[in-house]
């Protein structure tokens, strides 16, 4: 209800109520309900959740007092002109990167009478500070990945296919009380590495001389992490190795440079400096990294020439690569919380070289 109300206050002294959060992850983090269908409707008079009779039990009992739910019986356009009837309103500013073509004309087409407004991205914008208790999770999904990764530097050999390799991933979450990945775990062997979101293969085994690069996270009690480390089966040959030694120092540099106030451009522009000083830049196509919370990917993007500053309690990403198509790939990933001091990183397992033999 915190979340809620600092919104609502927030909406209000900028005048964009009442306001229709359609995000369910933006619902779930000022709601906490879970479901698969709902939606928001922030009044001057107060919030109203909209659902139907497969979530009316499970949201009323969950959402915060002073939350009113609203059963959609006729479409979800009728239960909005509902609400506004009741609450006199005539106008509805409308969460803006969530909602779809199809649904905002359903919305336009259905409430004839009201003034459809662009609403911006309040709630992501809120959700870039994280709470204490945000954080505790946070810490925690990241830990359970620290140890899963540990795990598989035991686990991985010849022979495995990468299926194997993602199968055992999950397992290792599902037994450490995760509901499972926080995205599609990707295990990319040999030449497959140098394709930054590589599709794991079923096939595919792990050879001796390969680059095995893993990118995995957990999804633990809302909340995800995310992390990369890239392995080297029986012997690593002197190429990679160099390149392996750019990646780790403009990642450990980028890390370094992680406090409050820095923009996401210059950090991205740190490793990408690093990378390209070294005569790889154009084996650097992606961001350096992201937020991560209650989504994988969420505000902010860290990206080149992005002026947003980091703020305090704010979790992120840090990930750059190098990539030479028919060859393989490097990437290094950890996550790092911004700290009134500077940072600290989340996830733990070594940088140095891994040779798997
Ligand atoms: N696995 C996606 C990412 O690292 O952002
Ligand atoms: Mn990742
Ligand atoms: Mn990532």
């Amino acid at each position: 209800m915190m979340r809620l109300k600092k919104l609502t206050r927030d909406l209000a002294r900028e005048g964009i109520l009442p306001y229709l959060v359609s995000s369910l992850p933006n619902i779930e983090y000022l709601t906490g309900f879970k479901g698969s269908y709902g939606t928001l409707l922030i009044a001057r008079k107060g919030p109203f959740f909209i659902s139907d009779s497969r979530y009316e039990e499970y949201a009323k009992k969950i959402l915060p007092r002073g939350v009113e739910f609203v059963l959609q019986k006729d479409g979800l356009p009728n239960a909005i002109r509902e609400v506004l009837e009741k609450t006199a309103d005539r106008a509805l500013y409308l969460e803006e990167h969530s909602l779809t073509l199809g649904a905002y004309y359903a919305l336009k087409d259905g409430l004839a009478k009201v003034k459809l407004l662009r609403g911006g991205d309040a709630v992501n914008a809120l959700r870039v500070v994280k709470d204490p208790g945000e954080i505790e999770l946070l810490r925690e999904a990241a830990a359970i990945t620290d140890r899963c990764v540990e795990h598989l530097a035991g686990f991985v050999k010849p022979g495995l296919t990468e299926w194997e390799v993602a199968t055992e991933i999950e397992d290792f979450y599902r037994g450490a009380g995760c509901r499972g990945s926080s995205f599609s775990t990707i295990v990319a062997s040999g030449a497959g590495s140098s394709m930054p979101h590589y599709d794991t293969s079923m096939e595919k085994t792990i050879e001796e001389g390969d680059a095995l690069l893993i990118d995995m996270g957990c999804h633990f009690r809302g909340y995800n992490s995310d992390l990369t480390r890239t392995f080297f089966m029986g012997w690593i040959d002197e190429e990679m190795r160099r390149i392996y030694g750019i990646v780790r120092e403009a990642q450990e540099a980028a890390l370094e440079a992680v406090r409050p106030g820095v923009t996401a451009g210059k950090l991205d522009s740190i490793a990408r400096g690093i990378i390209a000083k070294n005569g790889f830049g154009e084996a650097f196509g992606h961001s350096l990294g992201h937020g991560i919370g209650i989504d994988v990917h969420e505000v902010p993007a860290i990206r080149a020439k992005s002026p947003f500053r980091l703020k305090k309690n704010t979790v992120i990403t840090i990930e750059p690569g190098i990539y030479i198509p028919g060859i393989g790939g490097v990437r290094i990933e950890d996550m790092v919380l911004v700290t009134e001091a500077g940072r600290e990183v989340l996830t733990h397992f070594t940088k140095d070289i891994v040779v798997i033999h």
